[in-house]
């Protein structure tokens, strides 16, 4: 078992605080007889240092004492070490970790001690402070803003930190599944690679484009919308970028070319903000087997969206548009 670091503080200083004070009682004694009188004020001093460091390791493993579990692959041999989370209700966390040498999944469980206003999240971030360190997971914000704690919690996609960890374990009997969004590429344990999904979206220039460039980065004045307009394309500003309809979209696994439902969203929301002047090329950006015609309206990117944006409906409504400017063109020529 490896010592910890209070481990090391608290045996480092029984074996270095005497040998310190012994050479520096030669030194002092072999320079002058005198200085000798200095020698009960440092060893007060030495003995001074030794109790602190006890009584901190004393105090660590009082609070914390479950901070020593050893841990066994697949044995739920971790107990709570959170001196808050002891009072709680007992819940059992099985995380199926990604190994990234060896390519495969461990299953590990958790003892975790949740009170009502416990997030998975929450209790991730407590295992990994005081249980095991070992354990990775993306996360920010923690409040549901920044989209970075997307993960699948018995089955189910969601936001770790939106997720209430007691309503979870009571539909789970008690055990809570975690699992990572298998739809992306994985680093570590739950913690997606979202750079392919990230680089989707950008792909489809998620920016106004206005014509003028310097207008593009330099706005002399507000350009005003009416409340039509903005509810136009409002739901689909709302989207955080967690990638859990991109994990969710059956299209992706088949067709990993496929822009999918995020990037698609965003489409959508530009093409209808009154204030955007690229128009019908935004459309004709998508118009392929790898953007809106590569969408079979499975619907479950629309499910799985924690903050309600409907790529689903965006898709569709891109396919109209396309549709419906086809059409006039045609009627042109
Ligand atoms: S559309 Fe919804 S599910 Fe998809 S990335 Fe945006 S917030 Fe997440
Ligand atoms: S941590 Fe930011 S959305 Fe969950």
């Amino acid at each position: 078992m490896r010592a910890s670091r209070y481990e090391i503080a608290m045996y480092g200083s029984m074996v270095g605080v005497p040998l310190l004070m012994f050479m520096i009682m030669l030194a002092m004694y072999l320079s002058s007889p005198y200085a000798y009188t200095l020698l009960p004020a440092l060893l007060i001093v030495a003995l001074g240092a030794f109790a602190v460091t006890g009584a901190k390791e004393i105090y660590l493993h009082s609070a914390y004492p479950g901070s020593r579990n050893r841990m066994v692959k697949g044995i739920e041999e971790h107990s709570s070490a959170h001196p808050r989370s002891t009072k709680g209700e007992p819940v059992t966390i099985a995380i199926k970790r990604f190994n990234a040498q060896s390519r495969e999944f461990d299953r590990i469980s958790y003892r975790y001690y949740a009170t009502k206003l416990t997030t998975v999240l929450g209790a991730l971030i407590d295992i990994k402070s005081y249980q095991d360190n070992t354990l990775s997971m993306r996360y920010n914000c923690r409040m549901g803003i920044c989209g970075s704690c997307s993960m699948v919690v018995n089955g189910k996609p969601v936001l770790a930190c939106e997720t209430n960890l007691m309503n979870v374990a009571e539909a789970g009997n008690g055990i809570v599944e975690v699992s990572p969004m298998l739809g992306h590429p994985l680093k570590k344990d739950i913690a997606p690679d979202l750079t392919e999904f990230f680089a989707k979206h950008k792909s489809v220039e998620p920016t106004l484009y206005r014509e003028k460039a310097a207008e593009k980065y330099q706005v002399k004045a507000a350009i005003p919308q009416t409340k039509d307009e903005v509810d136009k394309y409002l739901p689909y500003s709302y989207c955080l970028m967690c990638g859990l309809c991109l994990d969710a979209c059956p299209v992706v696994n088949s067709n990993p070319n496929f822009v999918g439902p995020q990037a698609l969203s965003q489409v959508y929301r530009y093409h209808k903000d009154s204030r955007d002047q690229k128009g019908k090329r935004r459309l004709f950006d998508v118009d392929s087997a790898e953007g809106v015609w590569g969408c079979e309206f499975s619907g479950s990117c629309s499910k799985a969206c924690p903050k309600g944006v409907d790529p689903a409906a965006a898709i569709q409504m891109l396919k109209g548009s396309l549709m419906q400017s086809i059409t006039e063109d045609d009627k042109v020529l």
